[in-house]
């Protein structure tokens, strides 16, 4: 019996659920390429800002036996530059291209999604995992009423599908990804990293420049699923979820369909493992879905809310 791996995402067609999440090898149109020759479903671009970025100064990311650590500041050369990767990323992929924009407001979103969509992006993200300038430090992700205003502006200035990346540093992520919702988001995606910080001891300094930094990898999977559950709970099938986080093998690739995802982000895994993680983990869900007795990878989306 054979497994049927596509999926439907709100119009766009995957030959196989797994994404590259944004920020790993999605700076250039060869590296999208590579991770699409690799096995990858869709592919996700580092995050564009309006204007270039430099990012933080070094040292940006701090390996942990349990993660990563970064701070790299959203370092990007800026939609201008971008356009041509992301029309060159077009012209040679077989597969879905999101682009992931970053901004502050909801008008700079929706020029930078139109900008994205017009080279070619066949879907755009939404980081909302962004300073807020007016928040005292805050994410825009932290403010439900800021975030459906940014989803509405893009809708506005978009045909394609967007995508909402639901920020985890806030205390109801199911209250965020309702405001998205509600503002038009096509499909959710939960989540980015988690705020956090580690201290040398013998320095007794905060180990990054900029102090503080986001947690990826395996540390955060539980804190994923939690969220998955929590918004599939919430809304069901009426719009899909990408889940992102901590995926280093196929089991927590199935934990997090079995929460509610109907596609899952990969990122930290490809530092650890390198580009075969999509194949080794795609393969893995086959099995687990054939000895399962299902046809279709996405018929194991929600499961576990039949069984708790
Ligand atoms: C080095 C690094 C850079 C990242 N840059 C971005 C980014 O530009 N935009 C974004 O939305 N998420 C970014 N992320 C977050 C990832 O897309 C993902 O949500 C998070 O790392 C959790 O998945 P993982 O545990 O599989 O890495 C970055 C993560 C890492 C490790």
């Amino acid at each position: 019996m054979s497994v049927h791996t596509e999926v439907a995402l709100a119009g766009l067609r995957l030959r196989n659920p797994l994404i590259l999440a944004s920020g790993i090898l999605g700076s250039t149109a060869s590296l999208l390429v590579r991770a699409g020759s690799a096995g990858a479903g869709a592919v996700t671009t580092k995050s564009i800002t309006k204007e270039p970025r430099s990012g933080f100064e070094n040292p940006v990311i701090y390996e942990l036996e349990y993660g990563l650590l970064n701070a790299i500041g959203l370092a990007n050369p800026g939609m201008d530059f971008f356009k041509k990767e992301l029309k060159r990323a077009k012209q040679l992929l077989r597969i879905p291209l999101i682009a992931s924009v970053a901004g502050s407001r909801p008008e700079e979103y929706a020029d930078l999604a139109a900008r994205a969509e017009e080279a070619g992006a066949d879907a755009v993200e939404l980081n909302l995992s962004c300073p807020h300038v007016k928040g005292m430090g805050l994410d825009v992700g932290h403010d439900p009423k800021l975030v459906r205003e940014i989803v509405e502006a893009v809708k506005g200035s978009v045909n394609c599908p967007v995508l909402a990346k639901l920020s985890p540093n806030v205390t109801n992520i199911v209250e965020v990804g309702k405001a998205a919702i509600d503002g038009g988001a096509d499909v959710l995606v939960a989540i980015n990293t988690v705020r956090a910080m580690v201290i040398d001891v013998d320095s007794k300094k905060p180990v990054l420049s900029n102090k503080y930094g986001g947690l990826s990898g395996p540390a955060i999977h539980p804190i994923a699923v939690r969220c998955v559950y929590e918004l599939y709970e919430a809304v069901g099938d009426t719009v899909p979820i990408i889940g992102v986080g901590g995926v280093m093998d196929w089991r927590d690739a199935v934990e997090l369909m079995l929460a509610g995802a109907r596609a899952v982000g990969i990122g930290t895994a490809l530092y650890t493992y390198g580009l075969k993680a999509f194949k080794v983990i795609l393969k893995g869900i086959v099995n687990y879905v054939k000895e399962q007795g299902f046809r279709n990878l996405m018929d194991i989306t929600g499961l576990a809310h039949k069984y708790s």
